[in-house]
């Protein structure tokens, strides 16, 4: 048997430190966060896709009352992207969230969403992903590392 670690390597950014792309997208993701249809959690998150067009395509969580049948903001975003764009690589994304206190210090994305990240990545090619939080921003610069051993298709 050998051991053996996965590491993820990632930074931390102040609002500063992100570039004028990064910060638009950030004001964008907050603006669709502000949409999002979150009446069950009262959690409002907003996702904002930058692709290689130059597009800026932004989701926000759309909840259902049978609760299975809402979706996450990313996933409204990279799947909106993919229509309107199938071509078209997707190049950042940035996720930002607010509850009844605010903006939250920190929000990752959960599995499905990772999943669905994973895919973008390998259809195109790797993009950087931003956790927006109130006092700072993790960077992740290969999105797949979100999701580590995950399932890419390749042994289909
Ligand atoms: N949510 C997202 O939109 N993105 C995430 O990364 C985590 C969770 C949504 C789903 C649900 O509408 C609410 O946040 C609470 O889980």
């Amino acid at each position: 048997m050998k051991e053996r670690t996965l590491q993820i390597p990632y930074s931390t950014l102040t609002h500063d430190e992100l570039s004028p792309i990064e910060q638009e997208l950030e004001r964008r993701a907050l603006e669709a966060a502000t949409g999002a249809y979150a009446p069950y959690s009262h959690f409002h998150v907003g996702a904002a896709v930058l692709l290689a067009n130059g597009e800026i395509v932004t989701g926000s969580n759309q909840e259902n009352a049978a609760y299975p049948s809402g979706t996450c903001a990313e996933r409204t975003a990279l799947f909106w992207a993919s229509a309107q764009w199938p071509e078209v690589p997707v190049e950042r994304l940035v996720i930002v969230a607010i509850n009844s206190e605010g903006r939250v210090p920190f929000i990752s994305p959960c599995g499905s969403c990772r999943q669905v990240i994973m895919e973008a990545a390998t259809r195109f090619h790797p993009f950087p992903i931003l956790l927006c939080g109130s006092e700072q921003t993790i960077r992740i610069e290969d999105c797949r590392q979100l999701l580590p051993l995950g399932f890419d298709g390749s042994a289909l």
